[in-house]
């Protein structure tokens, strides 16, 4: 694992976005794997920024994205993929026709899961995979649990989660309580790992996560197993990391 520590949230996101933009170079029809919330605005905002001087060419990338909420279609301005088109795919000059999420308005779970393992099977699977990190160490929506799931699931949000997310919402009764999401095994057949954390809130979920005992209860502790992970973290979030990364 490479850990990159960053003086601030967007000295994160420039470093991830170099990431993501030297990947796009070398390989410009490679197939990323893309994450929603707060972390990853930054990242995105520089890649539009590079795009747009014409360092940076989505025409032939395909996406797939981590997860969506049950019961939002793609036009609800809090949805998963209305997310992606404000933040990345309306601001660049990516081809839709190869930007994935979940089907939201798939009612039945069982059909929408398995449609997007479909889909993440055909397009290749994922050469680059960028998360952010929950406070609770979820991953995507992979929450604490017994086990680890593998492939696209529907989930049921912990209320930690429901917490985290109100922000977005006029309230929290409005949270979707069910999302569907790429699995573990999913996550970590990706060829490379990107995981941008910031915030001195995140400090105990990244320690725990990046250098606590491998288990569902942390579901990103997984990615201590992944041979290709990258961390970029802002020094608050890697805060209470000093020692164990010394
Ligand atoms: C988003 C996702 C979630 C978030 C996590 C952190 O697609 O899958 O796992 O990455 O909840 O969210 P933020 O970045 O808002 O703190």
């Amino acid at each position: 694992m490479k850990i990159y520590k960053t003086k601030d949230y967007n000295d994160m996101s420039r470093k991830a976005a170099s990431i993501i933009s030297s990947q796009v170079i070398l390989k410009p029809n490679c197939v990323l794997g893309l994450a929603t919330g707060s972390s990853p605005i930054g990242t995105y905002k520089n890649l539009v920024e590079w795009y747009q001087q014409g360092d940076l060419d989505f025409s032939e990338v395909t996406t797939v994205n981590l997860d969506e909420y049950k019961g939002l279609p793609r036009d609800n301005d809090q949805s998963y993929y209305y997310f992606m088109n404000e933040h990345l795919f309306s601001k660049v000059n990516i081809n839709k026709d190869r930007t994935f999420l979940p089907d939201g308005t798939e009612s039945d779970s069982d059909a929408a899961c398995r449609k997007y393992n479909e889909t993440i099977h055909s397009v290749g699977g994922v050469d680059l995979q960028l998360l952010g990190l929950g406070h609770n160490g979820h991953i995507g929506f992979n929450e604490p649990a017994d086990t680890f799931e593998k492939e696209t699931h529907c989930v049921t949000l912990s209320e930690r989660t429901i917490q985290a997310n109100t922000r977005f919402f006029a309230s929290e009764k409005d949270v979707p309580r069910q999302a569907y999401t790429m699995g573990i095994q999913t996550i970590m057949s990706a060829r490379r790992i990107l995981v941008v954390v910031s915030g001195e809130d995140k400090a105990d979920a990244v320690k725990a996560a990046f250098f606590g005992p491998v288990t569902p209860k942390v579901p990103g502790s997984i990615l201590q197993f992944h041979q290709d992970v990258i961390l970029v973290a802002d020094e608050a979030a890697l805060s209470k990391c000093s020692e164990l990364m010394a």
